[in-house]
């Protein structure tokens, strides 16, 4: 089989300790260039990871190099640009997430990706964590019953990033809604079969990025601190499953960090990270499942099963059309956070 020629847009902190290290692990793969918008930056970067060609300019490292795949990890606000001219130049795609900034964007990149009949596959990469797919059966199976509410927390105490852009809301869209608590709301939906989302309440904050300059995470100027720092979801599903989601880059709450959710079920309850199954019998408190710790390849099979898929294997990957359905989330709870009203889908 011969080899598949990457390229990568975007030569920032996830590429280096996610992308390039998964790519340079495989020999069916040739990591051929990385496109960069600063010079010496993206030079250095070609450099330290031992990838052949750079450049600042997308069109040409297209024309020279012809990658068969491209992974898009720029900052969230040029995801859609550079999704959308790589699927045009018939590359699969893997996307860091956010999918885009809109659910325009999401929904332009699923009709681009269909018409040249490419792989789009996002990087929502906690749902590739043995636990997810574990979990995903059980309720299959109807082990916790009727699952009605489900809680969903992406949250930081203090943990503004004090890196890249993730306080510019020009760039990246948004704080810990766009950046967490997208990734647990996926992996939530995942868990549940990706139902019909039809209404959504949200209301959020800005109440310590604007006011503090450092945190666990870093420094951060509070002058040009633009998002919000947290941001609270109410999400009525079909069938009247409502699920709750609280995401945070700061929240005065007791632990540094939570990245997990909650399934309650009429015949069980469930802890997705890591998972646990658990009711009770005649009054006794009783574990149905218990795996002690959850699993931390998750990143490394983000990205396997889009090489993977890449390769013609029939895997699951989080795809374009679940890309649009979740942008179209995010949008939502931010317009209801913003009107102070409810947001019908
Ligand atoms: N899956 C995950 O858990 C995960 C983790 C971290 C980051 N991310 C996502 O990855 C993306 C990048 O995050 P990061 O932490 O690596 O940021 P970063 O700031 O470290 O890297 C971004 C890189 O993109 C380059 N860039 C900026 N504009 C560009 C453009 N127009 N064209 C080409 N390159 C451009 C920058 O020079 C920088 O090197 C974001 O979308 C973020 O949400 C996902």
């Amino acid at each position: 089989m011969s080899k598949k020629r990457v390229a990568i847009i975007g030569g920032g902190q996830v590429a280096e300790t996610v992308h390039v290290p998964y790519y340079l692990s495989r020999d069916d793969i040739e990591l051929v260039a990385v496109v960069g918008q600063n010079a010496d930056r993206v030079k250095n970067f070609a450099a330290r990871n031992g990838i052949p060609y750079y450049y600042t300019d997308a069109a040409e490292m297209y024309a020279a190099q012809k990658p068969d795949i491209v992974s898009v990890c720029t900052p969230n606000r040029f995801h859609y640009k550079h999704v959308m001219v790589a699927l045009s130049n018939g590359c699969d795609v893997m996307c860091e997430k956010p999918p885009a900034i809109s659910a325009d964007e999401a929904k332009k990149m699923q009709e681009e990706a269909e018409k040249n009949h490419c792989i789009l596959a996002y990087d929502f990469h906690h749902r590739f964590a043995d636990d997810v797919e574990l979990l995903r059966k059980k309720v299959e199976e109807g082990i916790l019953g009727d699952i009605y509410v489900v809680k969903a927390q992406a949250l930081r105490r203090c943990g503004i990033p004090g890196w890249g852009n993730f306080t510019n809301k020009s760039l990246q869209g948004g704080g810990p809604l766009i950046d967490l608590g997208i990734h647990m709301l996926d992996a939530a939906l995942y868990v549940l079969g990706y139902p019909k989302i039809e209404k959504v309440t949200a209301k959020m904050f800005q109440k310590i990025g604007n006011k503090k300059s450092d945190g666990t995470f870093g420094e951060w100027d509070p002058e040009k601190f633009e998002v919000e720092d947290s941001l609270f979801g109410f999400i009525e599903l079909e069938g009247g499953r409502l699920l709750q989601l609280e995401t945070s880059f700061a929240l005065n709450i007791k632990e540094t960090s939570i990245m997990n959710v909650q399934f309650c079920g009429d015949q069980a309850g469930a802890t997705l990270f890591p998972a646990q199954i658990y009711t009770d019998k005649k009054g006794e408190l009783t574990s149905l499942l218990e795996r002690e710790t959850a699993d931390p390849e998750r990143h490394q099979k983000s990205m396997a099963a889009f090489v993977d898929k890449c390769f013609g294997k029939d895997v699951k990957i989080a795809d374009a059309k679940e890309g649009y359905i979740i942008q179209q989330l995010i949008e939502a709870l931010y317009q209801s956070a913003e009107k102070g009203e409810s947001v019908s889908l």
